[in-house]
């Protein structure tokens, strides 16, 4: 068994026990073991990017290439929440056809550079297995599988929208001091989309506003995120969780 078949037994493990919290002590345990003994002489910090490909033909109309003169500079998986609002009185409305207002995001980003440098198609997979993951359980199995290969932390930053309702990465614990306050250039339909109106939110290219080291960022293979058709009996703040691989380039 690989290290990677081993990353999804866990995160199985801790999507079954869906949102109670932490996965069954057992399921737990036993997961730890594995992953101490099939990771112990990798380093994940140190997976190279070098033969890693956007997948941006997945969508029916592909997103602009990356500029030329850009590299690769990090992939990383992305789990939070995006949020909207509603009117206070559409609670009680069943018949609310008022639609929710996107007021922004705020996801944890993971290290997936070793991933997708052994298997471009494990990584694709994986958003829609953590979209649902208690953002807990994440952080937790980061911690473990990190301390296992005597990596740095596999949290290699966060996402949210700043004061001027612009979305920022700040991938600072890369130790590169890597961050961006981006801006969207395009958008187009998720492509794996299960319900007929779509409960990915779409897939984007955004570009440099400020900061350093990168200049343009990727977010593909998303997985939920979108919010309810209607504010028909919707509190005023909907959280809707989701997960996207973001591809960032400098
Ligand atoms: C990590 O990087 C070092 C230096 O480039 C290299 O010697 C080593 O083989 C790499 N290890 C792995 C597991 O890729
Ligand atoms: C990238 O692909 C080329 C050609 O297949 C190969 O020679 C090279 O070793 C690969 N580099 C890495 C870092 O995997
Ligand atoms: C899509 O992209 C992948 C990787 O870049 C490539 O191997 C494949 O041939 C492309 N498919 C199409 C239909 O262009
Ligand atoms: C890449 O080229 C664009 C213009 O096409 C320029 O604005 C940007 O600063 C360049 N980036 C790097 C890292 O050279
Ligand atoms: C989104 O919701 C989360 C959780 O309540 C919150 O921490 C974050 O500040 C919100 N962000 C925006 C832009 O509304
Ligand atoms: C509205 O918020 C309450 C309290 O946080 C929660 O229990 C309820 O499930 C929410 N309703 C919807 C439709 O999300």
């Amino acid at each position: 068994m690989n290290i990677f078949s081993v990353l999804a037994i866990f995160l199985a493990a801790a999507t079954a026990n869906g949102y109670s919290g932490l996965p069954h002590p057992l399921a737990l345990a036993s997961s730890f073991s594995l992953i101490y003994h099939e990771l112990d002489n990798i380093n994940l910090g140190n997976c190279s990017l070098a033969n890693a490909t956007l997948p941006l033909n997945a969508t029916k109309y592909p997103l602009p290439e990356p500029c030329r003169n850009l590299t690769l500079k990090h992939v990383a998986l992305g789990r939070g929440t995006q949020n909207y609002t509603c009117p206070l009185d559409a609670s009680s409305n069943p018949q609310s056809t008022i639609k929710p207002e996107a007021t922004g995001a705020v996801a944890t980003l993971f290290d997936a550079s070793c991933i997708v440098s052994a298997s471009e198609s494990l990584l694709h997979q994986v958003p829609g297995i953590i979209s649902t993951t208690p953002l807990g359980s994440l952080a937790f199995m980061a911690a473990l599988v990190a301390q296992g290969t005597r990596s740095t932390n596999l949290i290699v930053g966060e996402h949210y929208f700043d004061a001027a309702s612009d979305p920022v990465f700040d991938l600072s614990l890369t130790g590169s001091n890597s961050w961006i306050v981006s801006t969207k250039k395009a958008s187009v339909p998720a492509p794996y989309s299960t319900s007929e109106s779509g409960d990915d939110v779409p897939w984007l290219k955004l570009g440099y506003k400020k900061g350093q080291n990168i200049q343009e960022v990727y977010r593909v293979v998303t997985s939920l995120g979108n919010p309810p058709s209607t504010c028909a009996g919707q509190n005023s703040t909907i959280l809707v969780p989701y997960a996207a691989e973001y591809w960032f380039y400098g």
